[in-house]
């Protein structure tokens, strides 16, 4: 079986994250959407919330499944009897970042393979921290998020102007 993983922080899943999930697992047999338990970074949601609402998003798909890890990466490649690692790739100046994470993750584990996939035009705008900004400022998110995320972003403390 051909399984690859698709890791990031995922606070939160956005439509970009659901679009490179989505086409992921048209390319491989099996999507495992690893959600990482980053105890140290401050996060909007918890590791479950997380893992909740990447797993809404993605339910219409049979062959995605989503679970989170710590530590490294690679180590959770193995338990998870994956070699390729997925990645969504906006802009050039994501690439440097995402060059050495590759090239960090071929150290440290040399049969595993990092595949980018380019998001879609309509996404190349879109991250997390962009969609918690405009929510922190009282701006529109329903377009960049799928619906069980502005659900639940709507539920935090909801600061002033329009949604
Ligand atoms: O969505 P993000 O925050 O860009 O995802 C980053 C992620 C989770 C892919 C990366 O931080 C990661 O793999 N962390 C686990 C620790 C690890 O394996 N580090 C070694 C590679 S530098």
């Amino acid at each position: 079986m051909n399984r690859a993983v698709y890791p990031g922080s995922f606070d939160p899943f956005t439509n970009g994250h659901l679009d490179i999930t989505q086409r992921g697992a048209t390319i491989f047999d099996e999507l495992i959407v690893a959600v990482l338990i980053n105890e140290s970074k401050t996060s909007m949601f918890s590791v479950e919330e997380r893992q909740m609402m990447a797993r809404e998003a993605a339910v219409h798909i049979p062959n995605v499944r989503v679970l989170s890890f710590d530590g490294l990466l690679v180590d959770f490649m193995r338990k998870e009897r994956s070699r390729v690692i997925l990645r969504g790739l906006r802009a050039l100046s994501d690439f440097e970042y995402e060059f050495q994470l590759a090239q960090m993750n071929k150290q440290l584990a040399p049969e595993t393979e990092t595949f980018f996939m380019v998001t879609d035009a309509k996404y190349s705008y879109l991250s997390s921290r962009g969609v918690k900004e405009v929510f922190q400022f009282g701006g529109a998110i329903h377009e960049f998020v799928p619906p069980g995320v502005f659900r639940r972003m709507r539920e935090r403390v909801p600061p002033r102007g329009v949604r």
